[in-house]
């Protein structure tokens, strides 16, 4: 593992977007796993800049997301799937066919969840995943378990991720009491993975999870297993 500390929240944008650049001009066709939140946006913008600039080229990349909420399409500004398009997907040249979100609105999420699954196995894996991390360790919307779970899944989200999360909604009430997200087989079958995490309130979290013990209760304590991870933490 690579712990990487930063004083700010601009150089952690700035280096996680040269991560994310590195691997799309290592391999141009890749398969980039992203995260939504408020952590990536800065990178999500440097990496917008660096298109804008000429020095990255979108089109063949293809991605997926981690996550989406239970019951909102992508017409719903809260969704995933508007926050992609409208924070990158829509300001650079990558093809939309090739964006990929969890449905949220699927009707039987359990099959969605293999449909999703099946998708990122026959891309070929992930090259490179973008991860951010909850206040209680999950990571997508992996919330603590008695268990990791492998596959896609529908997920109850925590009390305390509704609440963190109300930011965004107008109120608490709004906020969807569940989610699909992506399971820990393919976040820990990436052949890179990078978690950002930013300012003084994820100090704990981000230790437990890279210095405390392996346990589904800290979920992304499972990723000082992975072979290639970088971690950017942000003290400010
Ligand atoms: C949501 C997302 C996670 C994200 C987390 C932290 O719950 N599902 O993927 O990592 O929020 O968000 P933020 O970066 O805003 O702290």
């Amino acid at each position: 593992m690579q712990f990487i500390t930063v004083k700010t929240y601009e150089e952690l944008s700035r280096k996680a977007a040269n991560i994310i650049a590195a691997q799309i001009i290592q391999k141009p066709e890749c398969v980039l796993g992203l995260a939504t939140g408020s952590t990536p946006l800065g990178a999500y913008d440097g990496l917008v800049k660096k298109y804008q600039d000429g020095e990255l080229d979108f089109s063949t990349v293809t991605s997926v997301n981690l996550d989406e909420y239970a019951g909102l399409d992508g017409t719903n500004d809260q969704s995933y799937r508007y926050f992609m398009d409208t924070n990158l997907f829509n300001k650079v040249n990558i093809d939309k066919a090739k964006t990929h979100v969890p449905n949220g609105c699927a009707e039987d999420l359990a099959a969605e969840g293999a449909r999703y699954d099946a998708l990122i196995a026959e891309l070929g894996g992930i090259d490179l995943q973008l991860l951010g991390i909850g206040l209680d360790g999950h990571i997508g919307f992996n919330e603590p378990d008695d268990c990791f779970t492998k596959e896609t899944h529908e997920v109850e989200l925590d009390p305390s991720t509704i609440e963190a999360n109300a930011r965004f909604f107008a109120s608490i009430d709004d906020v969807p009491t569940s989610a699909i997200t992506m399971g820990m087989q393919a976040i820990m079958q990436a052949k890179k993975v990078l978690l950002i995490a930013n300012g003084a309130g994820k100090k704990e979290i981000v230790e437990k999870s890279f210095f405390g013990p392996i346990t589904p209760q800290v979920p992304a304590s499972i990723l000082q297993l992975h072979p290639d991870v970088t971690v950017i933490f942000s003290e400010n």
